[in-house]
């Protein structure tokens, strides 16, 4: 038997747009919770909650005096999470953050200060981690059947149509860096280690924007392994997670990979889960041979899996899959590549652990 209170636990969403209704629709989806509120000032969201029955309120501090929820899934734009976020931790609730956790550094770590001080629960929704093929991919790296990493590419070119860019994403945090790559940095922490160090390349000669619309970066894994990540918002191609895992109904699936990890024993090609070894013995001049493992259709399984660790988190049963601290430190190192492609040199991610934990 659960504590009562956690029995149906009762969440708010802030910010009903893209990823908020994704949120709303997987809370309703799941038998351990229920949504309490939905907090958007915008014409839309109030129609969209008047329309749904929703529960609405136009601002946080107004909803907070009516109603305290269990927990709360922030998924305002990126600029306003921090202000959003302490609202609720302040009353002490458990917060599940859409990522990235800011849109700087600075305001994302004393966010995660503010919630270990007040020992209240902060989650970042990097919610690929949840998806099957990555657990799987990691018990693969993690058992050492790849031997010892070398190498990794990652791939995220799609092409965004002009009218995504109408609103807060002209913003300087609405670059695919931030964006996108933001979900890709993080799989390669939790999949290979932490980030030495990176050297980048931005571009703006296509969109001619403010923000980057294409991106190349090198990194070097704490552990040795060395890697590259490609991204671009103005490509039209099949390689990205958003085009190949089918997590999202949103996005055209494509039977392709776009992450390739290699070691000294095999290597993966990702979604597919495709691995590949040695026949006989390692050389050029021998067989190689694929094993692909099975994989089922994975729409919104990672938004889902990722709720119930916030509800077993808030339960005391598990720990966070993506905690505030790693959100912090996917930033830093999303930070070290804006700089570096600024001053076109490598730069090394700052360490979160020098002044606050
Ligand atoms: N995990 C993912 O794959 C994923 C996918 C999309 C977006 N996101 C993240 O989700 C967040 C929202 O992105 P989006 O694409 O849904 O943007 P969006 O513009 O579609 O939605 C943002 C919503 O927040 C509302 N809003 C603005 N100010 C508000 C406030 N003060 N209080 C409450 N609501 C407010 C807006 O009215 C809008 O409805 C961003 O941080 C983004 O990076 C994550």
């Amino acid at each position: 038997m659960l504590p009562w209170r956690f029995e149906n636990m009762k969440i708010a969403v802030i910010g009903a747009g893209l990823a908020g209704r994704q949120h709303i629709q997987v809370i309703q989806n799941n038998k351990m919770c229920e949504l309490d509120f939905i907090v958007d000032p915008s014409n839309e969201s109030i129609e969209f909650c008047k329309n749904n029955g929703f529960s609405h309120f136009s601002n946080v501090t107004e909803a907070l005096m009516t109603q305290i929820p269990d927990g709360a899934i922030i998924a305002t734009p990126n600029s306003i999470h921090v202000e959003n976020a302490l609202d609720f931790i302040d009353r002490g609730i458990p917060i599940l953050v859409e990522k990235p956790l800011s849109s700087d550094s600075e305001s994302a770590l004393s966010l995660v200060q503010c919630a270990k001080k007040k020992n209240v629960h902060l989650l970042t929704g990097h919610h690929r981690r949840h998806n099957k093929i990555i657990r799987e991919a990691k018990d693969t790296i993690d058992s050492g059947q790849l031997g010892r990493l070398v190498t990794s590419h990652s791939m995220c070119w799609l092409f965004k149509p002009n009218d995504y860019f109408n609103s807060w994403r002209k913003s300087i945090s609405g670059g695919p860096v931030l964006i996108n790559l933001t979900h890709d940095i993080d799989l390669m922490r939790y999949l290979i280690g932490e980030i030495e160090s990176v050297h980048s390349f931005e571009s703006n000669a296509n969109r001619k924007g403010k923000v980057e619309d294409s991106a190349v970066v090198s990194l070097r894994f704490k552990n040795g392994t060395i890697g590259t990540l490609s991204i671009s918002d103005t490509i039209v191609a099949p390689w990205s997670w958003e085009h190949t895992s089918g997590e999202n109904p949103i996005y055209p699936n494509q039977k392709e990979s776009c992450y390739w990890i290699g070691g000294t024993h095999g290597s993966l090609e990702l979604p597919k889960l495709k691995s590949w070894k040695s026949l006989n013995e390692r050389s050029w001049w021998e067989p190689i041979q694929s094993n692909q493992s099975p994989t089922d259709n994975n729409i919104n399984q990672p938004l889902s899996a990722q709720l119930n660790n916030f509800i077993s988190v808030v339960q005391g049963k598990e720990e966070p899959v993506c905690s505030g601290e790693d959100g912090l430190k996917t930033l830093l190192v999303i930070e070290a590549i804006k700089l570096s492609a600024k001053i076109g040199k490598a730069v090394k991610p700052k360490n979160p652990e020098l002044k606050c934990f």
